[in-house]
Parts: structure tokens; sequence; C-alpha cells
């Protein structure tokens, strides 16, 4: 039932507060009190996996993007090397996989064929095998030694939309990837303040991603603006990389629009943002925020031309150079490896209204399919 909303798109981007509330019980369930975090799924192997040589991220898509943006925060918790991998790159590969290594498995459905795929090439190499999925007795959570469910929501039927949980399992998967951060981290004294910041940033995420939704209207607008543009290009750096890739990928993949996510330190090295008509730059992490290089990427992208959109965290903006014709959007500050939550809400609002604007069918996207069963 799409209740108040026209598609399921719009009323999933909207119950993300909802969904990341029935993750968080994770971290409810007794062990919010001690401000520690207990999965269930992984307690056994915890030893295991910080005695890893290293830690394998593997997905695809969307799946893929939340492993990035959740890398920085595993390794510094866990002081474990993280990689990342796509899932049929590395079965193309057959990239060097270790009896010593942890292979975590990403994927909203469980059944994509490329990530499972890879799961069987990660067990017969002997490495420890940990699943992260929304789906319960799907083969993911079934062929992985042990893992955590998101619990983000029901799936809808694909007839329905491609959109079902995909939105919303890209926020939880980063909430459960911190979760699993700071389990693998455990409780080493030297990271008992960034532990505690991050499980009070956990809570709070809810209440902060109710009060983005209310850029709504405001997404809207900007769609409006965009929507005869054939190019969107959204730069981003350190824990917004993974954001600027996944607001790229919404866009490319339900407004048919062609879009990029660039780091923005590659800036100088090919893409050409004169060549196109709007480019969207990222500024969340404080400590970015006030780094030259990122400062220089917005002074390149106005020289250029492109139509520059600037997000940041709010009350920053003041201290942005960004002219007087640029527009920003301001989000509330979190925890930085948390923001990423924060962050794509806006990209996936504009996703949705450029889709409705240049007339596509939200419901059933084209070439896509709720779960990618083939390779
Ligand atoms: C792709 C979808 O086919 O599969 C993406 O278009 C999705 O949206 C990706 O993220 C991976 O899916 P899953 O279910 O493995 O997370």
């Amino acid at each position: 039932n799409k209740g108040k909303y026209m598609h399921y798109m719009q009323k999933e981007i909207h119950e993300q507060p909802e969904s990341l509330t029935t993750t968080m019980r994770l971290i409810r369930g007794g062990a919010c009190k001690s401000k520690t975090v207990l999965l269930r799924g992984l307690k056994d192997h915890l030893k295991t996996i910080r005695r890893s040589r290293r830690i394998v991220f593997v997905g695809c898509g969307t799946s893929y993007n939340a492993a990035l943006a959740s890398r920085p925060i595993v390794e510094e918790l866990s002081g474990v090397p993280v990689t990342m991998e796509v899932a049929s790159d590395l079965v193309d590969r057959q990239g060097p996989i270790y009896r010593e290594d942890t292979a975590v498995f990403v994927s909203q459905s469980g059944e994509t064929a490329d990530t499972l795929q890879a799961l069987d090439y990660a067990l017969e190499n002997g490495a420890l095998c940990v699943g992260i999925t929304n789906t319960v007795g799907s083969a993911l959570a079934r062929k992985t030694h042990c893992g955590v469910h998101i619990k983000a929501g029901c799936e809808i039927g694909v007839a329905s939309t491609k959109a079902s949980n995909w939105h919303f399992a890209y926020t939880s998967q980063i909430v459960v990837m911190a979760m699993l951060a700071l389990a693998v981290g455990g409780d080493m004294i030297s990271n008992e303040t960034r532990r505690e910041a991050i499980i009070d940033g956990l809570l709070d995420l809810p209440s902060k991603v109710k009060a983005v939704l209310k850029l709504d209207e405001e997404m809207k607008d900007l769609a409006e603006l965009l929507i005869s543009e054939q190019s969107l290009l959204v730069f981003g750096r350190g824990y917004n990389y993974a954001t600027a890739l996944e607001g790229a990928l919404k866009v490319k993949e339900v407004a048919l629009m062609h879009s990029e996510g660039i780091l923005a330190g590659e800036m100088k090295h090919g893409p050409q943002p004169s060549n196109c008509f709007s480019c969207l730059s990222y500024l969340f992490h404080k400590h970015l925020f006030c780094c030259s290089k990122q400062q220089s990427v917005i002074q390149q992208l106005q020289a250029r031309k492109g139509r520059l959109i600037v997000m940041c965290t709010k009350g920053d903006s003041a201290s942005v150079s960004v002219g007087g014709s640029c527009r920003v959007i301001e989000v509330p500050h979190v925890e930085d490896c948390l923001q990423p939550v924060l962050n794509v809400i806006p990209l996936q609002l504009l996703a949705y209204h450029l889709t409705v604007l240049r007339g596509h069918n939200v419901a059933q996207t084209r070439n896509l399919a709720k779960s990618v069963t083939t390779q």
C-alpha cells in the first residue's frame, strides 16, 4: 500500500527513519547501555575476523557502494586492512583470496548471481565468509559462515517496483557495517570516545534523517532546474566518495540521465566538467570541509562554468566561498562515518523527482530487475 505517496520509491525514501530504527534494534538489545554493539550472528567469529590478514568487501551496485562508504570506519576501528571487490570482477580475475581473509558479502536481496558466484569462489579458497543481507533465508544467508540481517523491511513484488527496499537498504547497510566495525573493533580503550560518539550518532540518525527528508520540496525544485540537462557529475571525497557513486547510480538507474560519481581528488586528472551541465559537489566531512583541496575543486568547477550545487553540513555554508549563484543544500551534521547515510537522501529525492519530471516510469524502470539472478 503506497498510502499518501505516489510511488513506492517515494514511500520507501520517506520510510527510512523507520527502517533505520528497525535496523538499530540490533544495538538496542541491551547493547546500548554499555555502549557496545552486539551482533549475535557474528559473536562466535569476531576473534577470527580480528585476526584476519585483511577484510575483503564484495558486492554489486548499491551494495558495493554501501560497503565502500563503510570501509574507512571498519579499517579505523579494527585496524585490519580492507579491500574492495566488485563481485563480477573478482570472479573474472580469479583474484587472490586466502584462508586468512575474511570476505564480507553485501547484498540486499541475497540472491544476486555475481555476488553468489564470488561467494562460492571465496568459500573454495577457504576464507571466512560473512553475509550482510536484508533477506532471511536467501542463498547468501544460507551459504555464508555467519552474518547479519539488516532487517530493513519486507520486499514488495518485482512488478510493483524495482525500488522496493533498495533505497533504504543502502542506508541500513551502512548502519549495519558501522555496527560491524564497532563489534570487530571490540572494547579497546583507545577507541572508547570514538565508539561512544558513533553509537550516539547511530541513535540520533532516525531523527536526523527525518530532518533531511524535509528537503523534499527543495530537491523537487532542483530537479525542475536540471530536468533537461544531459549529465550530472557528482563529486565527493573521503566518506562521501561512496555518496557520489551512489547518488549518480540512482540518477542513472531511475531517472535515466547520464551521471557519474567522481572522486573529487581525481578532478584534475580527466573529468571535464565544462562539458557537463551540472556539477554537484560534496563537502560534508568536517575536516574535508576545511581542506583547501576541496575548496580548490569548487573553484575549478566554477571556473569551468558548470552549474554548481554544493552540499554541506548545517552552518558550514557560510565558510564555503561558493559565490552567489551557487545552490547550497545543507544537511545536519553527524559523526563522519555516518554522514553518508544523511547525504545520500537528497540525491535519492533528486533521482525520484527527476524520474517523475522526465516522464519515466518510476515503478518499472527500464532494464532493471529487483534481483539480478543471471550473470
Ligand atoms: C543491481 C541493481 O542489478 O543489483 C542495483 O540494479 C543493486 O540496484 C545491485 O544494488 C545489487 O543488488 P543486491 O540485491 O545484491 O544488493
